[in-house]
């Protein structure tokens, strides 16, 4: 099935990532979010990203007039009845994601596809709760959308070769170097980096080093991009916790148990960037 319009159901950091990236890939897309004010600040967001992509010679003033024709936004679900693809980035919790696909199936057209951007929950459970399991497949962005490459594509039990194939099809459009990952906690990104972040956090947690001493450690020693704990206030530690108790209950392993770190940050509400405070002050 060749998809023309992609619905995003989310307008968070994730979603409006991947609204982004859709549009100037060239496709139709509705953005929708339940919760009023987070479309309009999404938009807001798009609008600044595009201003910069013009100062900085990256776009022209005509294709960025261009994207805003093909962008809709709205905090109505229904508005997705004539969309070939919803990418769905809600909150990660199991419960909310299989009541959102449920009520996405009844709303969809029977050949659209539904997708979940989840970081490590189970596409066939979440499938299962839809009216076209077949039809359903994970397809798990990194933050920042924009900038990352790789987009995990990740079919369930019951998902169609087509569903699959027609999702990994849309990834190489927008502009990723997609991968295949087999059902499993976390598939393959996640499943390696949640538990990297964890340990960071026990390490501060112990005492062992200053916040900014593992970070630098972790860049000047591993060479990696961002420090553990910088990562996680990226992220969102909310998510993070949650990711590592899934792992936690899941595999059934002491080795993924989550940070006491982790969990009085979220008890705090500092969960990072968006609040303006998680491990590193933002408010400043
Ligand atoms: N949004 C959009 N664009 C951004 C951005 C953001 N949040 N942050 C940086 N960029 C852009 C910059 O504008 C710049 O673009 P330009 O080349 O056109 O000028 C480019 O990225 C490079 O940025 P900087 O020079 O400011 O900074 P760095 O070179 O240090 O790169 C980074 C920033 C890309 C964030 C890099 O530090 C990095 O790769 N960090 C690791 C990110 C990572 O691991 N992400 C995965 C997290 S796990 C996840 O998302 C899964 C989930 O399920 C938990």
């Amino acid at each position: 099935m060749e998809i023309k319009k992609v619905g995003v159901l989310g307008a968070g950091t994730m979603g409006a990532g991947i609204a982004q990236v859709c549009i100037q890939a060239g496709y139709n897309v509705v953005l929708i979010d339940i919760v009023p004010g987070i479309v309009d600040k999404a938009l807001a967001g798009l609008d600044k990203a595009w201003a910069k992509a013009i100062e900085k010679g990256k776009a022209t003033a005509e294709a960025v007039a261009n994207y805003k024709t093909l962008v809709t936004t709205s905090t109505d679900v229904n508005d997705f009845k004539d969309v070939d693809l919803v990418i769905e980035a809600i909150v990660e919790n199991i419960d909310v994601k299989k009541k959102a696909h449920k009520q996405l199936g009844e709303i969809c057209k029977p050949e659209a596809i539904l997708a979940s951007n989840t970081s490590a929950l189970s596409i066939t459970e979440i499938a299962a709760a839809t009216n076209r399991p077949d039809k359903f497949v994970g397809m798990h962005f990194f933050n920042p959308v924009v900038v990352m490459k790789l987009v995990e594509v990740i079919p369930g039990i019951v998902t169609a070769d087509e569903t699959t194939q027609t999702v990994l099809e849309v990834a190489r459009k927008i502009g990723k170097d997609p991968v295949l990952a087999k059902e499993s906690p976390g598939f393959i990104v996640n499943r390696i980096l949640v538990p990297y972040m964890n340990e960071a956090a026990n390490v501060y947690q112990e005492g062992i080093a200053t916040l900014e001493e593992i970070d630098k450690a972790m860049k000047l020693g591993a060479g990696m991009p961002m420090g553990p704990l910088e990562l996680a206030d990226m992220v969102g530690i909310d998510i993070v916790l949650a990711v590592c108790e899934f792992f936690y209950n899941e595999f059934g392993d002491s080795k993924y148990r989550p940070s006491l770190a982790f969990k009085q940050k979220v008890r705090a509400g500092h969960l990072g960037r968006k609040t303006g405070k998680g491990f590193y002050d933002y408010s400043k």
